[in-house]
């Protein structure tokens, strides 16, 4: 054990099964350890570090605004939060943005507004339903939302006003759908999982459901969103436009960030609703611009398709080449390998010590979420480690 490592645990809560390496710094697709080490990273701080490390433009955007100002509240107006704003929504569909400060409080926003709606528009109709294997963060009402016993086995009572049906099985939403339901909340891609994109034409069917039922479309696109699966928001892959969608990760590349995007069916808050201190910070939606920005200027979102195909065929040709893969699964740079053996955390820490990050889910599926700029020689290159760690473990 490292000596940081010790000292992390006398004083940090275990609530997190690290990986034994102290990560220091970081450039582009790379990052280097306490001892010197370069790795490459093909988590990207788990889909958030879409302009990989010490992007010049974000980090200039960044300084700038802390000199300018870091905090004011929402008190106030202030410039940056309206531009991101108006940027978001210039990317999605005809929306007004409540921000906030992560995944899971955008998906609490998203829940509260659902509610409001409900009880405005559908006589009091609160319940929200949501897919197996969802994943929508760990307060509790995302909790309840997110609804696996692996996550709040001991933190019942959850929120009520939750059901969930299996994904995949449009009989049974439909059979779920009735009077009481305010929405259906989805991620297009699902990342905790193992990676499972919805099919495109469930996707399709599930708004048309949501139509005939007279409820709200609710898309999380936490993890799947900002370009990362080679569109800008993964449900824009079939061409369908959600109520509400709730962004955060990548938004402000590595700044605590969280976005809830209203169309104007469901746009019920007011005054006094809901609230965040920082939600919205001229900090954060300096990052945000900058980031949204560069993503546009250098076509970050078609490079992620290309260099996505380009690591899904090299994974798969591993598959043909006799490794324990079963199938790569997801869409663009948001990729999940399914091992055909439960040895996910032992490839993963072959694969650090052959320096490559990959992120295990379980046992078997090691999740890929590289920055949105990896270029072609190193998609190629995270094969060529991928590969090595595949071989190591099977050697054992
Ligand atoms: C789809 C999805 N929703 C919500 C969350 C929760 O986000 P946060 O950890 O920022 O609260 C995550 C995080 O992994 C996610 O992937």
């Amino acid at each position: 054990m490292s000596e940081l490592e010790a000292r992390a645990r006398a004083v940090l809560c275990d609530s997190y099964a690290r990986l034994p390496v102290t990560l220091e710094r970081g450039d582009g697709v790379w990052v280097f350890t306490d001892s010197g080490e370069r790795l490459l990273d093909a988590v990207g701080g788990i889909a958030v570090n879409v302009l990989g490390h010490g992007n010049t433009r974000l980090v200039e955007a960044v300084a700038a605004q802390a000199r300018a100002m870091i905090h004011a509240s929402n008190l106030y107006y202030t410039r940056p939060q309206v531009e991101l704003a108006e940027r978001l929504v210039a990317t999605a569909f005809p929306s007004r943005v409540f921000f906030s400060n992560s995944g899971a409080e955008a998906n609490e926003a998203a829940i509260k507004i659902a509610r409001k709606w409900g009880h405005l528009r559908k006589d009091g109709a609160t319940e929200i339903v949501t897919l197996s294997g969802a994943f929508h963060g760990r307060t509790l009402g995302a909790l309840a939302a997110t609804g696996s016993a692996r996550y709040s086995q001991f933190f019942q009572p959850l929120p009520g006003g939750f059901q969930q049906v299996p994904r995949g099985d449009l009989a049974a939403l439909e059979a779920a759908l009735g009077d009481t339901t305010a929405a259906v909340m989805l991620e297009p891609v699902q990342g905790e999982s193992g990676v499972f994109a919805l099919p495109l034409d469930h996707l399709r069917a599930i708004r048309d459901l949501c139509d005939r039922h007279h409820c709200l479309l609710v898309v999380d696109e936490i993890q799947s969103g900002m370009g990362r699966t080679g569109r800008m928001w993964a449900h824009q892959w079939a061409g369908v436009t959600p109520d509400i969608m709730t962004v955060a990760k990548g938004l402000a590349g590595g700044l605590p960030i969280g976005a809830t995007l209203v169309g104007a069916r469901a746009d019920v808050l007011e005054p006094g609703d809901h609230g965040s201190t920082f939600g919205g910070n001229p900090l954060a939606c300096a990052a945000g611009i900058a980031v949204l920005d560069t993503i546009s200027e250098q076509n970050l979102v078609a490079n992620a398709a290309t260099v996505g195909d380009r690591l899904r065929a090299g994974i798969a040709a591993l598959e043909d080449a006799g490794r324990p893969i079963l199938e790569v699964r997801g869409l663009g740079l948001m990729l999940g390998v399914g091992l055909r053996r439960p040895i996910a955390r032992a490839v993963a820490t072959a694969a650090l010590q052959g320096g490559l990050l990959l992120n295990p889910i379980g046992q078997r599926t090691l999740r890929l979420l590289p920055a949105l700029t990896l270029g072609a020689a190193e998609a190629d290159l995270v094969v060529e480690r991928l590969d090595r760690a595949l071989l190591a473990v099977a050697a054992r």
